[in-house]
C-alpha cells in the first residue's frame, strides 16, 4: 500500500516480514582438516558476531602455523588421488554439492546475513543461487577440460591457498574452489575472519557427499593466518580476493616463489550515464551499482559520470529514490540495505563521509527511517560538487556512497573514468548501440557492463586490470590459472 511521504517514515509502508526459520549455530567452529572438524593446534579462537545486533553468534578456531602445515599435508596427501580421478567422476562431486547447497540454500542465505549483515533478499536471491551455479558450471567442465584447452595437455597446478574477503562469503569460496577442484587441484580456503560461518557450513556439505578426506581444507583466521597460507613452501598457488594494500604484500611475497598467483582486488568503477539513455533504467543501475550489499561490493559503479544535460534530472530522480530504499534489519525479506559488516568498516566508510564534506562536495542522504539502536549502519548517501581531486573521487571507500560528476563529450567521460589506479568494472547507459561500442572498447576495466549493473554468471569471466588485479574468474577464462598446459596431446 502506498501512502503520503512524512518526514520519518518512508513513503513505502510495509509490515515487517522477518525471516521465520531459525538456523542452528554452534557455540565452537573447528577447523576442517582431512576431512574432520578438529580442535586449532593453536588452542586460540576468535569471536564473530553479528554486525546487526552486536550480539556473538560462535566461537571460532584461529589457525596458527601448525594448523596451517596441517591443512597443507592434507591436501598435498589428497592430490594424487583427486587429480587421477576421471574429469567425469571429479564432476559427480562437484554436481552433488551444487545440489546440496540448493537443498540448504534458505539455509545458508539466512546465515550469510546473521554473519555479514547483507539483507536476506541478496543473500537468497544472489549469493546462494550463484554459489551453486559456479559448482554447477564447473561441473560441467571437469570433463571437458581436453576442449577448453585444444590441443593441449591439461595438468592440475597442485595444492591452492585460497584468500577470500567478508562481502560474499559463501560466493568467494564457490569462485575459488569450484574451478580448482574441476581442474584437479585440492585446496586449503580461509574465509575471512568476521564471515566464517558458511564457509564451515560449506564443509559440512563436503562430509555430506563424501569428498575425498584432503581436497578442501577450510582454516579459519585473520590475516596472519592468510599470510601462513601465502608463504607455505608446499602451496602451488595462491588465489587472493581483498584490498589492494594485502594484494601488493602477497605479490611480493610470492615473487620469486614459483607459484602461480591470481589477485582480485579494489576498484574505484566508472557508471557512465549519456544523455540519451533510459533514465529511470539507469537510476536503478545506478542504485544496484552501488547500494548493493551496503557498497561492500569490489566492483561496485562508485563515481556516477552524467552527460551534463541530464545531470539535474539523474539527480532529482536518485534523490527520489533514495527514499524508497529501506535500510534495517538485514533478515527482514523487504529490507535493502543491511548493515555495515562490521565496526571498523563503518569507520573506514563514516573517514570519508566526513572528507568529502571537508573537502568541499555536497552530501545527500535520505535519512527517513530510525535505525535500529545496535549494530553498524549507514544510510545510503550520494556527494555532487565533486571533483576528480578529491578523496572520495579517487580512493575505495567500499561502503553505500557514490560520487557523482559530470561531463560534457564522450572523449572527456573516457577520460575521467579511465584516470583512476583500479580498473575492474564499468558501466555505460545509452540507447545507442555504436556508442556502447566506441566507449567500452576505450574503458581501461575488466568488466563492462552495457544499460545494466552488478549483473554475474558462472560463465562470464570477472576480474581487473590495473591496481584491481589480474586473473579471471569464471568462464573458460577461469580455468587457466588452475591448470598447467603441456606440449600438443
Ligand atoms: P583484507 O584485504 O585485509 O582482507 C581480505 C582477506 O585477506 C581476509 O580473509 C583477511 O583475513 C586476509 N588477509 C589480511 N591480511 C593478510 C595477509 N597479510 N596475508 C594473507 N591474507 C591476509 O581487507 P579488509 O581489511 O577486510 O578490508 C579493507 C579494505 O579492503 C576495504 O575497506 C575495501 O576497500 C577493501 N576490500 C576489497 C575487497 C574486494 O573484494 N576487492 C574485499 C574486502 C575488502
Ligand atoms: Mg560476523
Amino acid at each position: 500500500m502506498m501512502a503520503e511521504a512524512q518526514s520519518t517514515t518512508s513513503p513505502w509502508e510495509y509490515s515487517d516480514a522477518p525471516e521465520s526459520i531459525q538456523v542452528d549455530i554452534a557455540k565452537k567452529y573447528q577447523l576442517f582438516i582431512g576431512g574432520k572438524f578438529v580442535s586449532p593446534k593453536s588452542r586460540s579462537w576468535f569471536a564473530t558476531t553479528n554486525p546487526s545486533t552486536e550480539k556473538k553468534l560462535a566461537d571460532i578456531a584461529s589457525a596458527g602455523k601448525a594448523d596451517v602445515n596441517a591443512a597443507v599435508l592434507a591436501a598435498r596427501r589428497a592430490l594424487p588421488a583427486w587429480s587421477k580421478l576421471t574429469g567425469c567422476e571429479r564432476g559427480k562431486y562437484l554436481y552433488a554439492i551444487a545440489r546440496r547447497i540448493q537443498e540448504r540454500a534458505r539455509e545458508f542465505a539466512i546465515l550469510e546475513t546473521m554473519d555479514g549483515g547483507k539483507p536476506i533478499k541478496e543473500s537468497r536471491d544472489v549469493d546462494i543461487p550463484l554459489a551453486a551455479q559456479h559448482f554447477f558450471y564447473h561441473a560441467g567442465w571437469a570433463d571437458k577440460l581436453e576442449y577448453a584447452f585444444s590441443g593441449r595437455t591439461v595438468k592440475p597446478v597442485g595444492v591452492c591457498g585460497q584468500i577470500i574477503p567478508w562481502n560474499f562469503p559463501l560466493l568467494m569460496a564457490a569462485w575459488k574452489l569450484a574451478p580448482a577442484l574441476a581442474c584437479g587441484n585440492t585446496c586449503v580456503l580461509k574465509p575471512a575472519e568476521t564471515t566464517s560461518l558458511t564457509a564451515l557450513r560449506l564443509a559440512e556439505v563436503f562430509e555430506e557427499v563424501g569428498l575425498p578426506p584432503g581436497v578442501v581444507n577450510v582454516v579459519t583466521g585473520a590475516g596472519e593466518t592468510g599470510a601462513a597460507i601465502v608463504n607455505h613452501p608446499n602451496i602451488q598457488k595462491v588465489a587472493f580476493t581483498g584490498s589492494t594494500e594485502v594484494g601488493k604484500l602477497i605479490m611480493n611475497q610470492t615473487a620469486g616463489s614459483g607459484k602461480s598467483l591470481t589477485l582480485e582486488l579494489g576498484g574505484k568503477s566508472a557508471n557512465i550515464i549519456f544523455a540519451d539513455a533510459a533514465i529511470d533504467q539507469a537510476i536503478e543501475g545506478i542504485v544496484s551499482g552501488i547500494y548493493f550489499n551496503q557498497g561492500h561490493v569490489c566492483c561496485a559503479g562508485s563515481r556516477l559520470f552524467v552527460e551534463e544535460p541530464v545531470l539535474d534530472t539523474v539527480v532529482k530522480k536518485l534523490k527520489h529514490r533514495l527514499k524508497s530504499l529501506r535500510v534495517g534489519d538485514p533478515l527482514d525479506k523487504n529490507t535493502d540495505i543491511g548493515a555495515i559488516n562490521s565496526k571498523a568498516q563503518l569507520q573506514t566508510i563514516q573517514k570519508y563521509i566526513d572528507l568529502g564534506e571537508d573537502e568541499g562536495a555536497t552530501y545527500h542522504s535520505c535519512q527517513t527511517e530510525r535505525l535500529p539502536s545496535k549494530g553498524y549502519w549507514c544510510h545510503p548517501c550520494f556527494f555532487t560538487d565533486v571533483q576528480p581531486s578529491h578523496t572520495i573521487a579517487r580512493e575505495e571507500i567500499f561502503g553505500p556512497v557514490l560520487s557523482v560528476m559530470s561531463f560534457r563529450t564522450p572523449e572527456e567521460a573516457l577520460m575521467r573514468a579511465n584516470n583512476t589506479r583500479y580498473g575492474l568494472a564499468a558501466g555505460v547507459w545509452t540507447e545507442k548501440g555504436a556508442k556502447i561500442f566506441d566507449v567500452a572498447k576505450k574503458l581501461d576495466a575488466g568488466v563492462i557492463w552495457c544499460n545494466t549493473y552488478n549483473k554475474f554468471d558462472a560463465s562470464s569471466p570477472f576480474g581487473g586490470v590495473k591496481e584491481s588485479g589480474f586473473g579471471r574468474e569464471g568462464g573458460i577464462q577461469g580455468l587457466r590459472p588452475y591448470v598447467k598446459l603441456g606440449g600438443t596431446s
